[in-house]
């Protein structure tokens, strides 16, 4: 937990990433790592993400390509197969988490209510993602999770902007952000790197 913690404590902010087409893979990790963001969430919504985590950790070894949206056990399994840096879901079933456990995954649980957290604690997950962040009750609510819960961290995710990004990572609970406008799926079909790297050097910039 601890070193999964300090990795997503470095990275900070995560693109939450739809990749339609693999052969965009690339040029999108190597847009954002310009852009100093180095630590991918990979989204299993499409065809296309398996083949796109492969080929970024093939040919971008200055990123680290991790999964999301990983909702059944087969997805746990291509993040193990694959050795991933994390996995990220949206939710937790006990399913899920005691799979998670099993191959030992780098997993990160996706929850929005206190019973949520305590059964993602009860399987020794203490770090996980608040989603949807800001639908769910945003930083209020991760203040009031912080009282029952203080040793739990959080990375929230889910109407994450720039404007907001930054007042999440004020909280002491919260180690990361993710959020999903950094490379938006029209800017790679356009091919548009530099727009990519452009809105990646601003979060930085603006997080200092
Ligand atoms: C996620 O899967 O984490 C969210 O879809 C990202 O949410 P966003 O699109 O609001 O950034």
């Amino acid at each position: 937990m601890e070193t999964l913690a300090a990795t997503l404590r470095a990275a900070k902010v995560i693109p939450v990433l739809t990749i339609n087409d693999a052969s965009h893979a690339v040029p999108l990790a190597r847009a954002l790592v310009a852009g100093g963001l180095t630590a991918l969430e990979i989204t299993l919504r499409t065809p296309a993400a398996a083949a796109a985590v492969a080929a970024i950790r093939r040919e971008v070894p200055e990123a680290q390509a991790g999964l999301g949206t990983v909702t059944g056990v087969e997805d746990l399994a291509l993040a193990a197969d694959l050795d991933l840096p994390f996995a990220f879901s949206p939710g937790g079933t006990g399913l899920l988490l005691a799979e998670a456990v099993r191959r030992g995954v780098r997993f990160i649980p996706g929850v929005a209510t206190a019973s949520e957290l305590m059964t993602a604690l009860a399987h020794g997950f203490s770090l996980v993602k608040f989603f949807p962040a800001v639908q769910a009750g945003g930083i209020p609510m991760l203040r009031a999770l912080a009282g029952p819960f203080p040793s739990v961290r959080f990375c929230p995710t889910g109407g994450i902007t720039p404007d907001n990004a930054g007042t999440f990572l004020g909280e002491p609970n919260v180690v990361a952000v993710g959020g999903s406008w950094l490379a938006p799926p029209a800017d790679q079909e356009a091919g548009a790197w530099a727009a990519i790297t452009g809105r990646a050097l601003q979060i930085k910039a603006n997080l200092g």
